[in-house]
């Protein structure tokens, strides 16, 4: 109980099946990084916060549902999903269904409850099977002495552990010494650990931050730099299960455009909240309308979905004229156009 902020289990696909091999042949034993870890932020002040928060109850939400999918499916499937928050019921004896490869923009009104779902599910308050890695962002890194690109490289707790592990081995001797470095190395190439700083710096770079800027200490910059910190630690994790909150929020046009671009090739799956149609539309392949308790699901485009909502399918709430809209995101999709050209000639 209590880590609500991040639960990240880092162990990719292929190294999975790798230490799957090898502990058939009882090579290896079973080890935590099998089982659910939690990432580096723990230790953050923050996560520690959040901790505190759920010791002194300060969190009254409650979750339930009934697992439909099958345990080992990549696919999360819930029937009777129901969401109280602080006595109030958010959802009822809903449906969740979160399909592996797509991306779920999550849409209702102010005050509906999508950031509580979005934290409930982020903290596992129902049966998510352990397998399914969730990076659930909500909050700004803590500020510390770490640099920008430190803090995003930290966040892979599973390399940053094993990367000690070989250090501290490095001036040991014996075949068992050989054995794990062995092992060890093996792993980190699963894990590509050489790519790992050009990954993160190519992330940073696209959320805005220069080759100086990534050599800063968390603890000079502002608040919203800090978010896109932590925006580019959940992106450099590529959890099975992302789950963003008004990720654009604290982003200009150009990062906006680069997360969009970045984001619309997610291969897992994604669950969005954006106040931004032009965002939504851009990312996701499902629409999720969270409406009279129920979660109701829409295939396509957000635009699509707000003119079905129009004509009668979800109540009727949707108070906007679609033709600005189109205007709107007829002149939002050149501006990205111009973006993307002259980001692609800068890099
Ligand atoms: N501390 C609190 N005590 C009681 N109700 C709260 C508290 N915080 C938020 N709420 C209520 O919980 C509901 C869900 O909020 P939220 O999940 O933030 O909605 P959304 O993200 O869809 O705007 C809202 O109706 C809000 O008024
Ligand atoms: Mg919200």
């Amino acid at each position: 109980m209590g880590m609500h902020c991040v639960c990240v289990c880092r162990v990719s696909d292929s190294k999975k099946k790798r230490l799957e091999k090898k502990e058939k042949k009882g090579k290896v034993k079973p080890s935590k990084s099998k089982s659910s870890s939690v990432n580096g932020s723990t230790n953050d002040v923050n996560g520690l916060a959040v901790e505190v928060e759920e010791e002194l109850g300060l969190n009254d939400r409650s979750t339930t549902g009934v697992l439909t999918s099958h345990p080992q499916s990549r696919d999360i499937h819930f029937e009777s999903f129901t969401l109280l928050f602080h006595g109030h019921e958010l959802l009822q004896d809903s449906k969740l269904e979160l399909n592996y490869g797509r991306r779920y923009g999550l849409l209702g009104p102010n005050g509906c409850g999508k950031s509580t779902l979005l934290k409930a599910l982020g903290a596992r308050e129902v049966d998510i099977p352990e397998h399914i890695d969730i990076y659930f962002l909500d909050r700004e890194i803590a500020a510390s002495d770490m640099t920008a690109l430190e803090a995003v490289m930290s966040v892979d707790a599973e390399r940053t552990k094993l990367e000690k592990e070989a250090e501290y081995l490095m001036n040991k001797e014996g075949p068992e010494v050989e054995a794990r470095m062995e092992d060890i190395y093996e792993r980190l190439d699963a894990l590509e650990s050489d790519m790992a700083e050009v990954r993160a710096a190519s992330i940073l770079h696209g959320l805005g931050f220069d080759k100086e800027m990534q050599a800063k200490k968390t603890r000079d910059f502002s608040g919203g730099w800090r978010m896109r910190i932590s925006l580019a630690r959940a992106l450099f994790v590529e959890p099975t299960f992302l789950i963003l909150d008004e990720p654009t929020n604290h982003l200009d046009l150009e990062a906006c455009v680069w997360l969009e671009d970045t984001l619309k090739k997610w291969k897992r799956i994604l669950l969005l909240v954006s106040h931004s149609q032009d965002f939504l539309n851009g990312v996701c392949t499902n629409i999720i309308h969270m409406h009279q308790k129920k979660l109701n699901y829409y295939s396509g485009m957000f635009v699509d979905v707000r003119s079905r909502c129009e004509k009668g399918g979800c109540g009727g709430d949707a108070n906007f004229s679609l033709s600005s809209a189109r205007r709107i995101n007829r002149v939002l999709h050149l501006l990205k156009k111009l973006l993307l050209e002259r980001l692609a000639s800068d890099s």
